[in-house]
């Protein structure tokens, strides 16, 4: 008895040395890619100057202006939870950029090479260049637009190669940090469980970092992606190694009760008001009973109300027509009126997640 539970200490201390060392080697890799994206977005700006010049979008808030200590605070809570996640095992170190520094350098030059076009089109107002573009042809009106002013929309092979840059410069390194705020919570609702039992797909997967994580998180478990975009499922596949679904998250190709996750990560406030219940519906109704879907999109002005003059010039600068929409919406209330109740909740820097329970 005594001997068995001196092994079991010791096992245990064993097991946090390691996740320690996991952690150390987490913050290591944020510090170095919170500098790297914060140069590139430096840069970009510094290229394109937004704010200046002729046809700068306008912008006109009366929330106060952001404090820069507030801001660093945030900032760095996204890392702070993610180093303090993988202390406590709840899933391993994380891959976010390009381990290869050559690979790093070519993605931050592609960007860097594109952010002149973007901003041209932010100048011009343009957000549906891509209506444009026969590849776009058949999709919702909503989707053939230019999010964020990005070159190709969600159409282009180029465009899913450079998302990830895109999105890493615009929140300077942090975006990997703040999706695992949904991982966390999903990891801590599967604590235990035989991975092999079970199913989850990521609803809007995008270029794939998520899934990647999730994959890396649960090797074991059934996971895939199902996004509106080939280009971006290609993308995904390649990256992540799992199966994926070319598919509107309108009506998902799957069956009643058949998952025991669902992720979603910044889809939300890219739908218009009246696809947003559609789709919380869809997930709901494929989610198992005792299934979660594990939530991540913007803070809204009520959660950080010090942030809110930042959140407020989002849209003008990043073409995002839904956002102020979804800035309002009532996500307790969206979620609960298709059956999902809240059963965690977080949020680091400009990212909430929220696990919610069928
Ligand atoms: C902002 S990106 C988020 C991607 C990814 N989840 C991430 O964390 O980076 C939005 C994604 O939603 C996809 N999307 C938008 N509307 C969709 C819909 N109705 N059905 C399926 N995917 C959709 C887009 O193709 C794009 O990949």
């Amino acid at each position: 008895m005594g001997q068995a539970s001196g092994r079991n200490d010791r096992l245990g201390a064993e097991r946090r040395g390691a996740f320690a060392l996991d952690a150390a080697a987490q913050r290591g890799k944020a510090v170095a890619k919170a500098a790297w994206w914060t140069a590139a977005g430096g840069l970009a700006k510094f290229i394109t100057r937004p704010t200046e010049g002729k046809a700068a979008p306008r912008f006109a808030s009366d929330a106060p202006p952001v404090s820069r200590g507030r801001l660093r605070r945030a900032y760095m809570s996204a890392f702070e939870k993610d180093a303090a996640d993988v202390a406590a095992g709840l899933y391993p170190p994380m891959e976010d950029a390009p381990s290869h520094p050559a690979a790093s350098i070519l993605k931050a030059w592609d960007f860097l090479a594109d952010a002149r076009a973007v901003d041209e089109r932010r100048r011009r107002g343009d957000g549906v260049e891509v209506r444009d573009d026969p590849k776009s042809q058949g999709y919702p009106a909503y989707y053939r637009q230019n999010f964020h002013y990005q070159t190709g929309g969600w159409f282009t092979a180029d465009s899913a190669r450079r998302y990830d840059a895109q999105v890493e410069a615009l929140f300077s390194g942090a975006a990997g940090a703040m999706r695992r705020r949904a991982l966390s919570l999903l990891a801590r609702h599967w604590r235990g469980r035989d991975q092999r039992d079970l199913r989850a797909v990521d609803v809007a997967c995008g270029s794939g970092a998520f899934l990647h994580d999730l994959a890396r998180a649960f090797p074991r478990a059934g996971l895939a992606g199902l996004d509106l975009s080939p280009a971006y499922l290609t993308e995904a596949r390649t990256r992540s190694g799992r199966g994926m679904m070319q598919a509107n998250a309108e009506r998902l190709p799957l069956a009643d009760d058949s998952l025991d996750a669902v992720t979603c990560v910044y889809l939300f406030h890219e739908l218009p008001p009246r696809v947003r219940p559609i789709v919380a519906a869809e997930i709901a109704r494929v989610l198992k009973p005792g299934g979660v879907l594990a939530f991540a999109d913007s803070v809204q002005p009520s959660d950080e109300p010090q942030l809110a003059r930042m959140l407020e010039a989002f849209p003008a600068y990043f073409h995002e027509p839904f956002y102020g929409s979804y800035a309002e919406t009532d996500l307790e209330a969206l979620f609960g009126a298709a059956g999902l109740r809240v059963a965690g909740r977080d949020k680091a820097f400009l990212t909430k997640a929220l696990l919610l329970e069928k």
